[in-house]
This record gives C-alpha cells, structure tokens and sequence, in this order.
C-alpha cells in the first residue's frame, strides 16, 4: 500500500484499487435502497478503529444513535464501546432529513428560507469539525446526503447546496465516505455533480446475471489510481460486506 492510501476496510476492495482509498479525499457511495449503502460506511469506520487504528465519526441523517448502534452491533461491531474509548462519535443530524422536513411541513413551518437551509449546513460542518478534533478522526462518513437533499425542493439551491457541502467536507482532512442514492441505471445515466467533484465514485446495484438478481458493485472512478473498474459481485452477510474482484460479472466496457 502507498502512502497515499488508507485500507478500505471492505474485503476484496483494496485490491480493486491500488491498495485503498485515496488518503484525505472525498469518495461518493451511490446505490439505491438496500443496496448496502450504510453497512459499506460503516465497515469502513469500523475497520478503521479496530484494525488500523484510525478514528472515525459518522454523521447520520437517517438514523438515530441508539438504533444505528443496535442495527451496527449485529455485524460484530461495537460503537458504543467504540465511543467510550474516545475512538468514535457520533453525530445525530435527524433533524436535517427528509422525515424531520415533513413534519415541519406538516405543521406548517414548511417556508424555511434558503438562508436557514444554508445555516443548518454550516452548522453541521461547525459541529463536525468539532467531533473531528474530539476523537482526532481520519475517517469520516456522511450518510446519506440523499436525506439532506430532501430540504431543497428547488434543483438550483440543491445545486448549490450540494457543491458548497462537499467543498466544506473537503478541507476536513479526514477520508471521507458520502453516500447517496443512485436514481437511474444503465448507460444513459446522467452524472451529478456530486460525482464531478468528489475524488472516487463507487456504484453498488442489483443486476440480472444467469436468470438471477446478484448485487454487484464496479469502481466508476477514483483520481490518482490504477482501477479495477469491472462490474464485479459482492455478497452481504452477518460479517459484512465482501467484493469478489476475480469474479466480473462483464468485462471492461
Ligand atoms: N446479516 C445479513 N445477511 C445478509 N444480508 C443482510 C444482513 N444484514 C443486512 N443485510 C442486507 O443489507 C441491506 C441493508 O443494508 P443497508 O442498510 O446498508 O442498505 P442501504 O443502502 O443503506 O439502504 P437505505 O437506502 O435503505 O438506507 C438489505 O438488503 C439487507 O437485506
Ligand atoms: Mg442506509
């Protein structure tokens, strides 16, 4: 592995990309709903800490603490020790998300201006780099940013939004996992500019291969390394997720 790389943490992936994710960068997690999305990101916060001594914090806009560290523990992984040792934090942003917006809909307070959009999203890049400092985090995890897109129903301000977050969470010097939600498949699928900015791209879908659905994960992009970028298998299980470089399910395009 260079100097340049950190350990993915995900079985089978390092290989795929030169020895890991580049160091201090920012890689987009794409897929659709249980694709494994939340289980990737935390592996790799978990491996981090218990393999390579690496500090991480994850920022949840889907899940609450306690639920997030029952679903994690059935992996084998254990947060809450993780936390009390000071090797992790958690950072509950629920408030920003897509449920937290419909109830403030519903009760009418749904006109929040642009501004208090915005300064919920410094705010919580105020708040991270606190718990950065706190447990002196290498890893980072935002998931997901799908949640937080949610607040803009305008594409302009969603836009905007979303380049400004991804400039911020750039400076953090952390490697940093952003998950979002892959809306269309296939060739013609248009690029976000979430996948323009960020450093590595990774896609994990379900596909048809002999008759049958396999999940299958490809490597779209990652600056500054040699990819494996085939469409390759990965399997879920109660260790986590796994990748199977040598099995392609196609080859290169
Ligand atoms: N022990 C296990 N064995 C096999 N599959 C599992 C296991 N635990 C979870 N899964 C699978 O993992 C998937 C859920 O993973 P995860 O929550 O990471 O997905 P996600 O992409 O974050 O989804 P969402 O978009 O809903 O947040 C489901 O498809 C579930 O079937
Ligand atoms: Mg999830």
């Amino acid at each position: 592995m260079s100097e340049d790389t950190i350990h993915t943490g995900i079985f089978g992936l390092d290989e795929m990309m030169g020895g890991g994710f580049p160091k201090e960068r920012i890689i987009l997690i794409l897929g659709g709903p249980g694709a494994g999305k939340t289980i990737f990101a935390s592996q790799f916060l978990y491996k981090g800490i218990s393999k390579f001594n690496e500090n991480g914090v994850i920022v949840s806009l889907d899940e609450a603490k306690k639920h997030y560290y029952h679903e994690m523990s059935k992996f084998g992984w254990d947060f809450q020790k993780a936390e009390d040792e000071g090797k992790f934090a958690f950072l509950d942003a629920t408030r920003l998300s897509r449920v937290a917006m419909l109830k403030e809909k519903m009760l009418s307070q749904g006109a929040s201006s642009l501004r208090g959009k915005q300064l919920s999203i410094d705010k919580l890049v105020e708040e991270l780099e606190d718990k950065i400092d706190q447990v002196n985090a290498k890893r980072v995890v935002l998931d997901t940013l799908a949640s937080l897109f949610y607040r803009f129903i305008d594409p302009i301000e969603r836009r905007t939004a979303g380049i400004d977050l991804i400039e911020a969470l750039s400076d953090l010097g952390t490697t940093t996992l952003v998950t979002t939600e892959l809306s269309q498949l296939g060739l013609q699928r248009k690029l976000t500019d979430e996948e323009f900015l960020v450093h590595g791209v990774i896609i994990m879908q379900p596909m048809f291969s002999g008759g049958r659905s396999v999940r299958a994960l490809q490597v779209e992009k990652m600056r500054g390394v040699n990819v494996n970028s085939n469409i390759v298998p990965y399997t879920i299980d109660r260790n986590g997720i796994e990748v199977f470089p040598k099995l392609s399910l196609f080859r290169d395009r």
